[in-house]
């Protein structure tokens, strides 16, 4: 059984009685222990609430999931997934080691493990020389870096990343790589999503790809790119997005559905 599932999932937002935005349509796709895998998809693709959907913190308007056997609602499930979300707000006047601490203590871990923890974590994103330091003063590279540590107090089997490298420098790019390499070594399943192509090219085993909520294709980057006899992923990319747009006629404007009203 893969790790996590998703069958025929679907996500309405209601805007009004009479608008409703489909951001995901009928998704079904699966992700084995030990990937990392990507959700690459344009500005409104629906790569952040499918990941909502996965976390429960948004619920389905069809379809079903299952992470390790559970739905996504089950404290097991919960107790085994970090995130790392989109845009993280954390409380400026804490440090780095006080953040991780308020996390801790939100997962009921005992005080000496918290401490652990947090000395590991922080040697791990590299912030250990900014431990007295508030994040007020983080730069954004920093703050990602403990935005992954963060995700990372549980100690979860499965990582979940929204847009893991957006705004950070190239250096901020490949340290986020580097680690994320180093965490999949260390027998973590990662998701995460993106649209630097380039990134996700160079850590994902294997990608999904979404346009206007619908999953266009999915495999590996060598699969996907004999199939569509593209030459690298910007090329697959726009190739799979205009093979969708010509085959339904679809536009910008279709994705906003006018319902009638009852
Ligand atoms: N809470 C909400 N209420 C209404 N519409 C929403 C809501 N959240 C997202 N949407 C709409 O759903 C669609 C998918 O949005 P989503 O944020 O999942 O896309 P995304 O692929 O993560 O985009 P980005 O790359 O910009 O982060 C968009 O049309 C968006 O406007
Ligand atoms: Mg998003």
């Amino acid at each position: 059984m893969a790790l996590i599932e998703t069958r025929e999932l679907s996500k309405v937002y209601t805007l009004s009685s009479k608008k409703s935005v489909t951001a995901l349509n009928n998704v079904t796709m699966s992700i084995e222990e030990g990937e990392i895998f990507g959700i690459l998809g344009p500005n409104g693709s629906g790569k952040t609430t499918c990941l909502k959907l996965l976390l429960g913190i948004i619920f389905p308007t069809e379809g079903e999931i299952s992470i390790m056997g559970q739905n996504q609602y089950s404290v097991v499930t919960k107790k085994n997934i970090g995130f790392l979300p989109e845009n993280p707000y954390y409380y400026d006047y804490l440090t780095g080691p006080e953040i991780l601490k308020f996390y801790g203590k939100l997962f009921d871990m005992p005080p000496g493990i918290i401490r652990e923890r947090t000395d590991s974590l922080l040697e791990l994103v590299n912030l250990n020389n900014a431990k007295n330091l508030s994040l007020k003063h983080y730069s954004k590279g920093m703050l990602e870096r403990i935005g992954l540590a963060v995700s990372l107090i549980n100690d979860p089997k499965i990582l979940i990343l929204d847009e893991p490298t957006t705004g950070l420098d190239p250096i901020g790019c490949k340290e986020t790589r580097d680690l994320l390499k180093k965490l999949h070594d260390s027998g973590k399943t990662i998701l995460l999503s993106s649209h630097f192509l380039s990134e996700v090219e160079r850590v994902c085993s294997r990608i999904v790809i979404f346009h206007k909520g619908n999953l266009l294709t999915t495999g590996t980057l060598e699969s996907l790119l004999e199939e569509y006899k593209a030459e690298n992923l910007e090329d697959l990319f726009v190739k799979a997005i205009r093979k969708f747009d010509s085959e339904t006629g679809q536009t910008e404007e279709d994705a906003i559905n006018l319902q009638s009203s009852v």
